[in-house]
């Protein structure tokens, strides 16, 4: 009996002892990410503590793909991972395209910065953005409103639009226990709604308890929230066949080419047999999907659109008839629309007649300018664009770039040899059509903040470019009428057609043709050597930001001294005139009256002589000129806070 007994406590011992022996790793954060003003020191809500063998490790983790975020090089960008890996982690191209609410799996180098372990990001402040809405709308729930505001903190960032911050991102490194129990990484896996530990755990083929104990949870106490992390212990890295089936829960429709095959019949308990055919179909029909489209891209590149030509947004629209005979037929041309549509999921693929009744049969009425239509979407307004030759430079770009000021290409269709692209329409028209001075546009005029807000839109709008995207992109193309104004005064950059890599090589063509239409944006560098570098941006941005505030047009500037550009600063920025602020109250735009803080239009003007430098590397970076102008506009809205506030109180 007592040796019954004896075996009896030993096999309950054996089965609990894991989560007796074993130390507590990292606590779980339960809610209490959701209350900024509660820390709870007791609580990972700053991050995972410096607890593991090392200082440094290989960590993963987990984010949920969503528009503008939903593509490998936008999530790479967010979460500041290399593009590279993260393709080969989630076994797909660096072009891909993630579905909404899809896993994307995400390799970090996690490392311990005082207390706690963090993998940095950094993130461009958007209007409106709070912490909280950084760490759990943006992040997803990768970082948390109180660890984004001790890095502030501690760093005094400035936390105005434009302005970047470090967003720490929890991770963590292995303890001795873990690495004795033979695992060597700690994936941060982001909870969705209706998940269990159990199954979190199953996916990635690790033992519950094990998870349980990374989480300091017990299976009495086994809670977890969605958008909060939860550490699961592996011992080799995450696969992409760990994240994608089973599809992500209900809501979700599955996508149209997989549905049909796997869908209805089976129910209930057979469950995963589903998952796997769904699975298995899924891929063969995503693989065929992309062959299909690769082989028609090139087929259209080859056949129908030789020679590549580099399309201008002045081109004026001609009702040329189709080049005939190598037509597509219906057929084709609808498979090929879907199957580009499966590579690019954030772009709508249009049927023609769906254009034609938005802009009622392409009527005059509808135009806007070239060949820009104005039209109407389901209740919603958008911009359509006819074009002819190469466009996949254009939708490329846009379809893996994402910025608020930058404009959003939102579906495309391909008739009779056209392209046609739809994009988000901007209320306000172009720049060009409200700061030059003339008579026809007497009665349009920006105020000094709005000015200021439009440049700092645009510098945001370049830094990205240069700085956020892989491989870097070169603009190019900088002029007042390719900077649209939504109903806000807020700018986009529109017209993509001549942004090049800045890697890349350039072709004369694009170069002379190009300095045609653009005179005086042109940087000498590449005037005179055909030189192609984010500087060259610099420069036009410089050139911008100059008629910004003169309201004049370049070439006016120009022409009328018969000087060149830097020139044109002198008489303001001389030091020893004695009348300076005469010669900038003369030098900028006469609309605004004087409603400017005068210090700030000379900071105005000293930025722009940084900016058209004949010597690029003399230039400020993008990113510079952002948090110059930011802070122009802080000190403006200040400024004209006091302004009203004293003639409130006369
Ligand atoms: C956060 O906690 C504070 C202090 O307990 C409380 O006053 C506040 O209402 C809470 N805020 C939210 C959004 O729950
Ligand atoms: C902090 O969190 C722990 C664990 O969730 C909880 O037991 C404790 O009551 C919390 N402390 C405070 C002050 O709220
Ligand atoms: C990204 O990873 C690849 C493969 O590991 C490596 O060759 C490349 O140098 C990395 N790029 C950067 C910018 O670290
Ligand atoms: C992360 O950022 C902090 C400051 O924001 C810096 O001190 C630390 O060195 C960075 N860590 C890495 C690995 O770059
Ligand atoms: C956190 O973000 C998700 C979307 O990413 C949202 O559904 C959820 O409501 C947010 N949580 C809170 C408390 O706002
Ligand atoms: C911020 O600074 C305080 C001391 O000034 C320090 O105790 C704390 O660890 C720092 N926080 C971070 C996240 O570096
Ligand atoms: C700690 O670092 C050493 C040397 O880089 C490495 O060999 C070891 O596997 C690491 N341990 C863990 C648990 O990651």
């Amino acid at each position: 009996m007592a040796s019954l007994s004896f075996i009896l406590i030993c096999c309950i011992l054996l089965i609990i002892s894991p989560n007796i022996l074993i130390k507590a790793q990292q606590p779980y954060i339960r809610k209490w990410n959701t209350n900024c003003s509660i820390r709870n020191a007791s609580t990972s809500v700053l991050g995972y503590a410096c607890n593991g063998v090392n200082q440094t490790c290989q960590a993963y983790l987990t984010f949920r793909s969503k528009p503008p975020y939903n593509t490998v090089v936008s999530i790479s960008n967010l979460l500041n991972a290399n593009s590279t890996q993260l393709s080969q982690l989630n076994s797909v191209s660096e072009t891909f395209t993630f579905g909404t609410g899809e896993t994307v799996l995400v390799p970090a180098r996690c490392s311990c910065l005082g207390q706690f372990y963090q993998a940095n990001a950094t993130y461009v402040i958007q209007s409106g953005d709070t912490p909280f809405l950084i760490a759990n709308d943006t992040f997803g729930g990768l970082s948390t409103c109180h660890a984004i505001q001790a890095e502030r903190s501690n760093l005094t960032v400035n936390i105005y639009p434009g302005s970047r911050l470090t967003v720490p991102l929890r991770c963590a490194c292995p303890t001795e226990k873990q690495a004795a129990a033979g695992v060597r990484y700690l994936l941060s896996y982001l909870i969705t709604w209706g998940q269990y530990i159990s199954t979190i755990s199953a996916k990635f083929g690790t033992d519950t308890g094990l998870t349980l104990e990374a989480n300091e949870l017990s299976e009495q106490d086994s809670n977890i929230y969605p958008f909060t992390t939860l550490l699961v212990p592996l011992s080799n890295p995450p696969s992409r066949s760990q994240t994608i089936a089973p599809p992500p829960p209900p809501a979700t429709p599955p996508p149209p080419s997989s549905s049909a095959p796997g869908g209805g019949a089976t129910s209930g308990n057979d469950h995963k047999w589903v998952y796997m055919i769904v699975g298995v179909l899924g891929g063969v029909a995503l693989t065929f999907a992309i062959g299909l489209c690769v082989f028609w891209f090139f087929f259209l590149k080859r056949k129908k659109m030789t020679p590549p030509m580099i399309s201008s947004a002045s081109q004026s629209f001609e009702a040329t008839e189709k080049p005939g005979d190598k037509k597509l037929d219906v057929d084709e041309e609808s498979e090929f629309m879907e199957s580009l549509s499966n590579i690019a999921q954030s772009l709508k693929v249009y049927k023609f007649d769906e254009l034609k009744s938005a802009t009622k049969d392409f009527s005059p009425n509808c135009l806007i300018k070239g060949s820009v239509y104005q039209g109407t979407i389901n209740g919603d307004l958008v911009a359509i664009k006819k074009m002819h030759g190469d466009v996949s430079n254009e939708i490329q770009l846009l379809n893996t770039i994402h910025h608020h000021n930058l404009i959003c290409l939102s579906g495309v269709c391909f008739s009779d040899g056209h392209w046609y692209l739809v994009y988000e329409f901007a209320v306000n028209g172009a720049l060009s059509d409200w700061i030059y001075y003339n008579a026809l546009s007497s009665n349009k005029s920006l105020n000094w903040m709005q000015r200021i807000q439009i440049a700092l839109d645009v510098a945001n709008g370049l830094d990205y470019l240069h700085s956020y995207t892989t491989p870097p992109y070169v603009y190019k193309n900088l002029e007042s009428s390719n900077i649209l104004l939504d109903s806000d005064f807020r700018a986009k950059i529109t017209n993509f057609d001549l942004a090049r890599s800045a890697e890349g090589q350039e072709g004369h063509f694009a170069m002379t043709r190009h300095i045609v239409g653009t005179r005086g944006y042109m940087s000498p560098e590449y005037l005179e050597n055909g030189l192609i570098s984010t500087k060259l941006d610099v420069y036009g941005f410089g050139v911008l930001l100059l008629e910004i505030v003169t309201g004049k047009h370049v070439s006016d500037l120009c022409e009328k001294v018969n000087r060149n550009l830097s020139e044109v600063l002198c008489d303001v920025l001389v030091e020893e005139n004695t009348d300076k602020n005469e010669k900038l109250t003369d030098f900028v735009d006469h609309r605004l009256q004087g409603n400017y803080p005068l210090q700030l239009a000379m900071t105005v003007v000293k930025l722009i002589d940084g900016c058209l430098d004949k010597d690029p590397s003399a230039r400020p970076d993008m990113n510079e000129v952002s948090q110059c102008l930011s802070r122009i506009l802080t000190t403006s809205q200040a400024t004209d806070l006091s302004l009203t506030i004293s003639v409130q109180g006369r």
